[in-house]
């Protein structure tokens, strides 16, 4: 499902240079959960925005199914992003002044979506009682708690039926019991939606829960 060769990633700016990736190799199968762990500045959430098609490697190769997503345009790469992946990250980046479901409609408003609007809306709804807020439709992301957004914004990653969920420590804001909700829900999503998972975290009992853990560290994954 994700094939990632030789990938390096150099940042170039007035300030010096800093290498972050090195030639750095991962393959992670269809409906696989992994997690990645290291230490901050390691380049964990550079590797996501990789593999997100958010930032481009200085040389390397990453493919996402049938679709070598490198060599993907600003525009192709917007429209590959929105068709198969799902984000949930740290900051989850709620609009503030829509409502809960209109948050998790916002990845329907690119398009290339034949279904209807009714449609969109009543599977938002769906996914919004699959994290427990079906009562909390009409309320504002500040009316939330930090771990009820949280569940919106996987809810939010959801709604395009994503191939892929890159997930930046979804965890770091929230107590352990809310944690390991949260943790259980990505799972849940992983078996039954088939979705691949790829969950950076500093929090080792997420980081467990994972078919498989990798550590990045010196540009590489170990
Ligand atoms: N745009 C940029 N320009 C220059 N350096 C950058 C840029 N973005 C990130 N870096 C550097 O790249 C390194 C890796 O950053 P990254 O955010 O990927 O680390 P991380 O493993 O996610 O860390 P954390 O656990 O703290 O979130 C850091 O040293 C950071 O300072
Ligand atoms: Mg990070």
């Amino acid at each position: 499902m994700i094939e990632v060769s030789a990938v390096s990633k150099v940042y170039d700016s007035s300030a010096g240079s800093v290498e972050v990736l090195n030639g750095l190799d991962l393959q992670v199968a269809s409906g696989e959960a992994i997690s990645i762990v290291g230490p901050s500045g390691s380049g964990k959430t550079t590797l996501l925005n990789i593999l997100g098609t958010l930032d481009k490697p200085t040389s390397g190769a990453v493919k996402i199914g049938d679709q070598v997503i490198t060599e993907l345009d600003e525009i192709n790469a917007a429209q590959f992003r929105n068709q198969t992946i799902g984000f949930i990250f740290q900051l989850h980046y709620l609009l503030p002044q829509c409502s809960v479901l209109e948050n998790v409609l916002v990845p329907r408003l690119a398009g290339g979506w034949t279904e209807s609007a009714a449609d969109s809306q009543a599977r938002a709804e769906a996914l919004l009682k699959e994290v427990g807020l079906k009562d909390r439709i009409t309320h504002k992301p500040f009316q939330l708690s930090g771990g009820e957004q949280l569940r919106v914004a996987i809810a939010r990653s959801l709604i395009n039926t994503p191939k892929i969920i890159l997930a930046d420590e979804p965890t770091g804001s929230l107590d352990p019991v809310s944690g390991e909700r949260v943790a259980d829900l990505l799972l849940e999503t992983n078996l039954s939606k088939g979705v691949a998972l790829v969950v950076v975290t500093h929090n080792a009992t997420l980081a467990g829960k994972m078919q498989k853990t990798y550590r990045l560290e010196g540009g590489k994954l170990g």
